[in-house]
């Protein structure tokens, strides 16, 4: 009888988030690595797939776009996901991507940046820590201001994403976790390579319209007591699955390095992140940034059945998810 009493079932338009790439800095193979299982992946082996170097893409639309960090590999990403190419309608030029967010100065992370260059209105979204490393290396002004607006992102504020003129209609939120500054930034003369406040974030996203939110952890040392707590029922956390044991680089030879002086914490073990995630409650659990070391690049090693037992998804490129 009246039109306002009739009302349309509420209809869900699900976020959309695509794992643009899931392996950690070097990519999966690494250029110069003949490890088990680079070699193995560049054979065509069964069970090994390859991997470019870590970033997401998040949308509420499934038009307009976030990058979650912005790796090396970012335009053949780019040219991997019909999402992401401009729009035939849209004019010479155009992009779906509207904004970058940044979680560290890692080179995974930020050299795609350089990618996005071309007179292209986009924002870039880091913390202070990472906006002074960008802004004190040159080669980043190919993305001048005002175009590609630099913006800080304040620790446990959450804002509303947009970029390029566009609202995404997503809010973000940066919050610090344990970790350590970028490789090429660390004081050689000293041993203190400790976790800074913004060197490292995490990323809660946000869809306010849906009320569904994910969390976006590619790098963490350690789950301590506050991150613990932040995570405590989320409905899905990609976190950093670098590696499967604290010592596999110099166990393979690699790298005399571990995972905690690295910064990454590693999936097995009493401090591990399988075990910290196991009381947390989390609904929907995926590796990504995994390095070419980890075993668990094999589907068919027990490092992989340990983590699909305890209810982890190893995240792959292409990978998709409507949340
Ligand atoms: C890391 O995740 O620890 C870094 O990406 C390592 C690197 O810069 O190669
Ligand atoms: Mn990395
Ligand atoms: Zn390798």
């Amino acid at each position: 009888m009246f039109a306002a009493e009739w009302a349309p079932p509420a209809e869900r338009h699900p976020m959309h988030i695509k794992v643009l790439g899931s392996a950690a800095g070097g990519g999966f193979p690494q250029w110069n690595c003949n490890c088990r299982n680079c070699v193995s992946v560049r054979a065509g082996t069964p069970g090994f797939r390859a991997r470019t170097q870590s970033s997401l893409a998040v949308s509420r639309d499934g038009v307009n776009w976030a990058l979650l960090n912005a790796s090396p590999d970012l335009r053949q990403q780019i040219n991997d996901t019909p999402a992401l190419h401009p729009n035939p309608r849209a004019g010479l030029r155009h992009s779906p991507i509207k904004a970058a967010v940044l979680t560290n100065g890692d080179v995974d992370h930020i050299i795609g940046l350089i990618n996005l260059r071309e007179a292209q209105p986009f924002s870039v979204y880091a913390s202070d820590r990472v906006l002074a490393t960008i802004r004190a290396n040159s080669v980043f002004q190919v993305l001048a201001e005002p175009l590609v607006p630099r913006i800080e992102m304040a620790l446990d504020q959450p804002f509303q994403l947009e970029g390029g003129g566009t609202d995404l209609g997503l809010t973000v939120e940066a919050f610090a976790v344990p970790g350590k500054v970028a490789l090429y930034l660390e004081d050689k003369s000293s041993t203190n390579f400790g976790s800074r406040e913004g060197d490292t974030i995490g990323l809660k996203v946000t869809d306010p319209l849906e009320k569904k939110s994910f969390f976006y952890i590619p790098g963490c040392a350690e789950i301590d007591e506050e991150l613990a707590g932040r995570l405590q029922g989320a409905s899905t956390v990609f976190f950093d699955g670098t590696l499967f044991t604290d010592n596999e680089m110099i166990e393979q030879g690699l790298l005399n390095k571990t995972g905690a002086r690295m910064g990454h914490i590693s999936m097995s073990g009493p401090q591990g992140s399988i075990a910290a995630f196991s009381k947390l409650g989390v609904g929907r659990l995926i590796y990504v940034h995994i390095n070419n070391s980890n075993p668990a690049l094999d589907d068919n090693s027990p490092a992989r059945k340990a983590i699909d037992g305890a209810g982890w998804e190893v995240g792959y490129d292409g990978m998709e998810i409507r949340l």
